[in-house]
Formats: C-alpha cells, structure tokens, sequence
C-alpha cells in the first residue's frame, strides 16, 4: 500500500482471500456502472466533502481510504489537498479498475489496492490518516473490529481517523447479520431477491431500509475506535440524508 506518483492498482489479496465473500458497493456485481450516477444524484457528494474537511490532510501527508469503491472520496480528498498521497482499499477489481480510470482522466496520482478492511497490506504507522465512508456498514461486527484494529496499527502516532456511514441515535436499523453476498454479485442470503430488490439496495446505499449490510451506528462506531485503543473517539457531527443518518465519527491514535 505505498503512495505513488501514478496511477496503479495491486492486488494484494492472499490466496484464500481471492475466494472470500464481500457486499459490493450496489449490492450487486453487475450495478457497478450505476453507482456513481445514482450516488451523485443522491447527494453523496456532499457526505464525501463534508467527511474530507473534516480529515483536515495536510500537504503531503498519506491517507488510506478504506472500502474505496470507484474511488470518490479519495478523489474529494485530493481536491482538497491536492499533495496528499492517497491510497485506496477494496476488495472488488472492477470498482478499482474503474477508480483507475477516473484517476487518469483527472490526472491525479492514486494506488488503488485490491484488499479487505481487516488486513491493511500496509506497514505499521504508514499513514497520517484513515478514511472511510458508507464502507463499513459492508461488514460484519468482527470485520469491524478488525478495521479498527488495523487503522490503529497502520495510523503513525498522533495520526487520525475519519469515518462517514449509515447510523446513530435517530436510526432505526438492526443488525441483520452476514448477508453472505459473494465476490461475483450473487446473493446466496435469505435477504436475495433478486434484480429488482438489488436495484432498490443501489439507491438506499444498502441497509438502513433494505436489511443489508450491518448496523454501524455512531455510538457503535465511537465504542469501536475506543476498544481498538483509540483516544479521543466521537460523533463530530451527523447528516440526515435521504438514504438515512450518516454519521462522521473521528479519533486520533495515541
Ligand atoms: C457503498 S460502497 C462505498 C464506496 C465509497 N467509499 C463511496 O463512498 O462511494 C461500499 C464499498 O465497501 C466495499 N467493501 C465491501 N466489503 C468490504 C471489505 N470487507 N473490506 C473493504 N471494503 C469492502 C465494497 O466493495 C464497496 O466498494
């Protein structure tokens, strides 16, 4: 996971990881051409530079981006610190490839790295900050607590983290449990029903509404960071946006 001045994509997966299982970003493999489009008419945007501004980059300094999908917060990071050294995290290649290609056209530097959330193919205190957004609601609880563990173990000492997803005290939403989507888009959960059911995940960004994904809720997301040995974790603000309340929660590593 080493900063560039390019554009290049690793994969970076073990050999057991290549068969594992994710939830795609549109909850489907074959809506990914959507996705940007249905995310920008939906206001993400604003989720993206709201969480940006708030990482506060400075010149030069290397952000991870964890469950990067095609790559927009990490481009909304650039565009506010246009120096910084980012590198994105994901395991779906085709969300990747995309984000290269959105990356050459705007002729920023960008490593795009094919990996989970539990196993940053990083050193440790690699990074000055670790962002994320609407991603881990993608996991399940342990994958969760591994994310913060690895964030902690790849953040250098004084360096922060920022995270932007579903959840807190005005949502309703439950844990559903493992929703067992595989790598190639199909579902094999009793939540599977089909196109018309993945369609309605893409616009809902997945599980507020829908019973997909995992409950990452603001206070869950503070007690996390705080239980991986995070110091200073909170909510430090929220948005009810129209595919839920997003919460940005942020902690610095001792
Ligand atoms: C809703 S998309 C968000 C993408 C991007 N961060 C954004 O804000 O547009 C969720 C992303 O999480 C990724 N994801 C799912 N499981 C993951 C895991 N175990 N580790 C890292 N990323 C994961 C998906 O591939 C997808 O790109």
């Amino acid at each position: 996971m080493a900063a560039s001045t390019q554009v290049r994509v690793l994969d970076e997966r073990t050999p057991e990881e290549r068969d594992r299982p994710f939830l795609p970003g549109a909850g489907k493999t074959w809506l990914l051409p959507f996705y940007d489009a249905f995310t920008r008419v939906g206001g993400v945007r604003a989720l993206h530079e709201r969480a940006a501004r708030l990482a506060g980059v400075e010149p030069g300094q290397t952000v991870a981006d964890i469950g990067c999908g095609t790559g927009n917060l990490s481009f909304t990071v650039l565009a506010v610190q246009p120096t910084a050294q980012v590198t994105g995290l994901d395991p779906d290649g085709d969300a990747l490839r995309r984000a290269a290609r959105k990356a050459r056209r705007r002729g920023v530097a960008l490593t795009l790295v094919q990996g989970y959330a539990d196993r940053f193919p990083a050193p440790d205190a690699s990074f000055d900050h670790v962002v994320s957004s609407l991603a881990l609601h993608h996991l399940d609880a342990d994958g969760r607590s591994a994310f913060a563990r690895e964030a902690l173990r790849t953040l250098r000492p004084g360096g922060k983290v920022t995270i932007a997803d579903f959840g807190g005290p005005s949502s309703n939403v439950e844990d559903h449990g493992h929703s067992g989507h595989d790598h190639s888009g199909h579902d094999h959960s009793a939540h599977g029903r089909g196109p018309a059911h993945a369609l309605r995940h893409l616009p809902l960004l997945g599980r507020s509404r829908t019973g997909h994904g995992h409950a990452a809720d603001g206070d869950g997301l503070v007690a996390l960071l705080s239980e991986a040995g995070f110091s200073d974790a909170r909510e430090v603000g929220h948005a009810d946006h129209r595919f839920g309340r997003v919460a940005f929660v942020q902690a610095t590593r001792p």
